[in-house]
């Protein structure tokens, strides 16, 4: 049943704040009672080692790290993802599993790592899918992922059932989106009762890979906030909530926080891993706080803008706070008692992503000759356009958008060219008008008064030099990179050394192996550019609005 397409690898040896490379032993001076010292080496027989799991979208990442950060080794397997009908976005949980196993296989292998020595486990992956287990513990249906968009009616009920949209907000810290999870499972009651009325747990996908593992039904907060049936203030299910939407608290799973313990490795799952009986496995994150924590995101100030096929911008909080409109989602961190703030754009990388598939087939063919990178390709041309494109503005609303308009039916644009634009000036305002969204989700958390001291990027658009300068300009703030660049996996191996006793707790995880490496100043004269351009990019979703809605009327038709 479970179809594993491929798996990449890598034998990592550049990660590392103290600069050693991969030489698997520890020297340090040790005093004797006499006084004398003398050099301790420990080595291979005595070293900790945490693996990092993060069940990702187009594949499952498995990361092992040495305590100080090191990483050792990582592996990613791939699997498909399924649309049977159109806005429909479906994965088997079983090939999660399958990936897993792989995974842990590879890295203990291409690492050489002793199964004896790994001492913790940490879990993260994408967040709100939904997978349904029966009383025997299987599978019912293929889960519906964060992308899904079937859900409309279910948000809509859901809100009409919390009193409305601000009540709903109240309880939960956030409004329905399709994405969720808590629309899911009302979904299945809808159309699929059958099923609805076979199911006695409903998992994250995370937690469905450590139900495999521990034979433990649990979850940890920053992914359970992603549900929407989580008291995000109080950190605990909202038994008001499920009440109001006629849900039984016991299909929901145990919450931890993100450090602690939430099982061990059962006879089973140690057999399937190839690792001993009773390994711990921690809470661990969902994808974006486990990612936040990867970056070192776990202090007021210091805030993440991650362009993958997504764009987020994450920012830490010491307290819950809420954006009354709900633009943005208000989650609790993976660092205990902590909460985050995030806005999610749909295309940001995705956009270029787009650019790139349909409309820079010679970049590509270039590239493939001359053995680069084809954005390397894009990006120069993009360089060759002025900061603006010269009045062009791309909106990349491809698939409808989050942060800040909540709206399935948003599309993307160009609009306002003229015979002056070329190729360059279509890549530039494809690249700024990505950059102008993440801007959007950072004026509302500014707006609701969390400081922005510093932000680290990562993803694809940190990789890029001409990226950075573009985004430390369209934000109009410093912009920095860090050494560590391996995402939520990495994030949730330090959980596990943090949760294990290796760490006090996660923040001096993070303060002993992540750093600093690039700063990029924003330039004041683009800077000047774009605070100039960005009010007309945020009209212009505005005027055309109801013309989306309006066009996908038509297209229904
Ligand atoms: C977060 C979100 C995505 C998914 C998939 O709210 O929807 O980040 O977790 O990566």
């Amino acid at each position: 049943m479970a179809t594993i397409l491929r798996s990449r690898d890598t034998l990592n040896d550049q990660h590392d704040k103290s600069g050693a490379t991969g030489v698997q032993a520890k020297m340090s001076q040790v005093t004797l009672p006499n006084g004398n010292s003398l050099t301790e080496i420990r080595g291979l027989w005595d070293m900790s080692v945490y693996l990092g799991i993060d069940v990702g979208t187009s594949g499952t990442k498995t990361l092992a790290i040495r305590e100080d950060g090191h990483i050792l080794a990582s592996s990613t397997v791939e699997y498909p993802l399924y649309s049977p009908n159109p806005g429909w976005s479906e994965q088997n949980p079983e090939d999660w599993w399958q990936a897993t196993q792989q995974g842990v296989a590879e890295v203990l292998n291409r690492g050489r790592i002793k199964p004896k020595d790994v001492k913790g486990i940490g879990l993260s992956g994408q967040m709100h899918g939904s997978v349904f287990l029966d009383k025997s513990h299987q599978v019912i249906r293929p889960a519906l992922l964060w992308n899904d968009q079937r859900t409309a009616a279910e948000c809509e009920e859901i809100e009409q059932r919390a009193g409305g949209r601000k009540a709903l907000i109240k309880l939960v810290a956030n409004p329905a989106l399709t994405g969720f999870t808590a629309p899911k499972i009302l979904w299945l009651r809808n159309h699929e009762k059958r099923n609805y009325d076979r199911t006695v747990q409903v998992l994250l996908p995370k937690d469905f890979v450590r139900h495999r593992m521990t034979g433990q039904f649990a979850t940890e907060v920053s992914d359970a906030s992603g549900t929407l049936l989580l008291d995000v203030k109080k950190r605990c299910w909202s038994k008001k909530l499920l009440g109001l939407l006629d849900l039984d608290l016991s299909l929901l799973p145990k919450v931890y926080e993100s450090e602690e313990v939430s099982g061990t490795l059962s006879e089973t799952g140690a057999t399937a891993l190839g690792l001993p009986v009773g390994v711990p496995v921690v809470g661990g994150g969902g994808d974006q706080a486990a990612s936040a924590v990867g970056n070192g995101i776990v202090r007021k100030g210091v805030i993440s803008a991650t362009m993958g096929t997504s764009g987020v911008v994450f920012a830490h909080s010491d307290e819950v706070q809420i954006d009354p409109e709900g633009r943005v989602h208000t989650f609790c961190h993976a660092v205990r008692d902590k909460w985050h703030v995030m806005g999610v754009v749909l295309s940001a990388g995705g956009s270029l992503q787009w650019y790139r598939n349909q409309l820079a087939q010679t970049e590509v063919a270039s590239a493939a000759a001359m053995g680069v990178d084809p954005y390397e390709l894009i990006t120069a041309q993009a360089a060759q356009a002025p900061p603006g494109s010269e009045g062009l503005f791309f909106l990349p609303y491809l698939t409808g958008e989050r942060t800040p308009h909540a709206d399935p039916y948003a599309r993307a644009a160009w609009i306002g060219l003229s015979l002056r634009h070329g190729k360059a000036h279509l890549a530039r305002a494809v690249m700024e008008g990505a950059t102008y969204a993440m801007r959007d989700c950072l004026e509302i958390i500014q707006s609701m008064k969390i400081p922005v001291r510093e932000i680290r990027l990562s993803g694809g658009g940190a990789r890029s030099e001409f990226w950075r300068h573009l985004q430390a300009d369209i934000y109009g703030k410093k912009v920095v990179t860090i050494n560590a660049a391996e995402g939520p996996a990495f994030g949730v191996a330090l959980l596990a050394a943090a949760g294990t006793g290796a760490y006090k707790n996660i923040v001096e995880a993070c303060d002993a192996t992540i750093d600093v490496v690039t700063t990029t100043a924003s330039s004041s004269a683009n800077q000047k550019i774009y605070n100039n351009l960005y009010p007309s990019y945020q009209r212009l979703y505005h005027s055309l609005r109801q013309e989306f809605r309006s066009i996908a009327e038509l297209i229904e038709r």
